[in-house]
């Protein structure tokens, strides 16, 4: 009970000690940032009380100072096979083989006839992540004696991507989300819903840009090899359904955060450090060839590249750049941890410090609103460019993303040490 309480109020009692503020600008700031607005009124949601609060965007309102976020330590990890099939260990690990630098590599070939691409029609939610809690769940809750033992001893169980798109939000000028939220034995489960205008684009994609979706898979290809001893095989098919997914916990503030992300691949070096050290990120880009390129490159590209990769703490992005024929023309490193320093010099460009300050108030907000312990309710939060955060409440509606059977499994096991 005690830690039900605490969980509970949390978020907002720190939402209060905005109001106070803690130091000089953020006084100021706090009132500004959760804001009193009027909800939409939709034909299925319960409608919110006619004034609520919604949470600010606005970058200045979160430039303080860089919040705590513990270094993000692997817990687990799992692999999609090329079925999309879940299996509970690292089989889809692949390991980095370093290019030339000036590598001609061809990110064409095999578009047409070595291709399998994952069906992104199918929406999967959270559920890899649930079936790898359930299946590790004893890894997760070793703290716990009290009859609180049944929940997970975290706040927020999400995709990296997800909290990618939260990093990047106060200065995201084109793409909204919608973001569903889930308080089941305490904890919030954070999963994506596409947004009308995300389907639409998904659904009209041109051939282009289909084929250049294909180009940063065949650029792992080129790098990346299956096995210590092997090399790359670039006559092979490519198949995104496969995956190889890190399981890392950290923290945020005071939020406890368990989360999965993709990984490229890892260094070879055995003798190199322990993950997510030794992972390595893969991206591909079209080359530079003005400073007008450059500074776009910096100011939009590697906020995305940092925020992806900071989050669960790979510290090396390999980046091959591209002609427009998709030929890749060099390869370059960045290190995650230098990336601010990079953009520096850039006017106006965007700082590590507000995406993770935004990062925090938000789920300070989330902790706020959703209160109700129900794993049918959803809390939805939505976004668009130049607007306030906002939010719905939906019971028992399509939203509604947790799975009988892991709201079963861990009903079931709440008091045993039952193994699945
Ligand atoms: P690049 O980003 O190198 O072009 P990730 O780098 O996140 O592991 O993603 C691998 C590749 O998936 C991307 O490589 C890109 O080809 C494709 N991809 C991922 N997210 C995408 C998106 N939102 N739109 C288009 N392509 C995407
Ligand atoms: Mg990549």
């Amino acid at each position: 009970m005690d830690q039900h309480r605490s969980h509970g109020s949390s978020g907002c009692n720190q939402r209060s000690s905005y109001k106070r503020g803690g130091d000089d600008g953020g006084r100021n700031r706090s009132d500004k940032r959760f804001r009193t607005i009027h909800h939409q009124s939709g034909s299925d949601p319960v409608q919110n009380p006619p004034t609520s609060q919604g949470l600010s965007t606005r970058r200045e309102l979160y430039e303080r100072d860089f919040p705590v976020y513990k270094q993000p330590v692997e817990v687990g990890c799992f692999s999609l096979d090329s079925g999309r099939r879940f299996f509970n260990d690292s089989r889809q690990m692949r390991y980095y083989v370093e290019p030339d630098r000036n590598p001609n590599f061809d990110l064409r070939d095999g578009y047409t006839d070595r291709f399998t691409k994952r069906d992104d029609s199918v929406k999967e939610k959270l559920d890899h992540i649930l079936r790898w809690i359930v299946v590790n769940r004893s890894k997760l809750n070793s703290r716990s004696t009290t009859t609180s033992s049944c929940g997970l001893d975290v706040d927020f169980v999400t995709w990296r991507g997800h909290l990618t798109k939260l990093l990047t939000t106060p200065y995201e000028t084109r793409e909204g989300w919608s973001l569903a939220v889930t308080r089941f034995r305490d904890t919030l489960y954070i999963s994506e819903v596409e947004t009308e205008a995300a389907r639409r684009e998904r659904e009209n994609r041109t051939e282009r840009h289909e084929e250049m979706m294909y180009w940063g898979y065949k650029f792992e290809q080129y790098i990346c090899a299956d096995s210590l001893h092997s090399s790359p095989d670039p006559g092979g098919v490519v198949n995104t359904n496969e995956a190889f997914c890190t399981v890392v916990q950290t923290r945020l503030s005071d939020h406890r955060l368990l989360f999965s992300g993709e990984v490229d691949c890892r260094d070879k070096d055995s003798s190199a450090s322990a993950p997510p050290a030794s992972y390595v990120e893969l991206k591909t880009s079209a080359e530079i060839c003005t400073p007008k390129q450059r500074s776009n490159f910096h100011r939009f590209k590697l906020l995305k590249w940092w925020a992806q990769s900071f989050l669960p703490g790979v510290p090396r992005i390999v980046a091959g750049f591209r002609d427009h024929e998709g030929t890749v023309v060099s390869v370059e490193t960045f290190h995650v941890s230098k990336i601010s320093h990079l953009i520096k010099n850039e006017y106006n460009c965007w700082k590590p410090t507000v995406c993770m300050n935004f990062c925090s108030d938000f789920l300070s907000f989330v902790k706020c609103v959703a209160v109700e312990d129900n794993p049918s309710v959803v809390y939805l939060f939505c976004w668009e460019p130049r607007r306030d955060v906002t939010y719905t409440i939906h019971r028992d509606s399509h939203y509604s993303f947790l799975p009988h059977w892991f709201v079963q499994e861990m009903t079931n096991s709440q008091d045993s040490h039952h193994q699945p």
